[in-house]
């Protein structure tokens, strides 16, 4: 696999114990993961990969998505912001509304 020109990760609240406990997990950021592969799988988008992390510590905006390397943190992302920012990056674009 090439590097990626998008690596979005998305927050699965992990913490330094191993116990995901922050408000991504709880909202449902695991799904969160699904959601963006099988949206990147169906459109046949080339260069986006989806990885889970700890805690961003950025927890009061969960569940938060970072894409990077270009360094765009978004908030309180749902399936369908999630698509939102997948349209924006088919475009060449940021989901500006979404930004943390
Ligand atoms: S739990 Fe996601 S930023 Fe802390």
């Amino acid at each position: 696999m090439d590097k990626p020109q998008h690596h979005l990760f998305v927050c699965g609240s992990f913490r330094a114990n191993g116990t995901p406990q922050g408000n991504c997990a709880k909202k449902e950021s695991l799904q969160l993961v699904q959601h963006l592969q099988g949206e990147i799988d169906e459109r046949g988008i080339e260069g986006v990969a989806v990885a889970m992390t700890g805690c961003l510590n950025c927890c009061v905006n969960g569940p938060v998505v970072i894409d990077y390397p270009s360094g765009h943190w978004y908030k309180g992302v749902t399936p369908a912001i999630a698509d939102e920012i997948l349209d924006a990056i088919e475009n060449g674009a940021v989901a500006e509304a979404h930004l943390v």
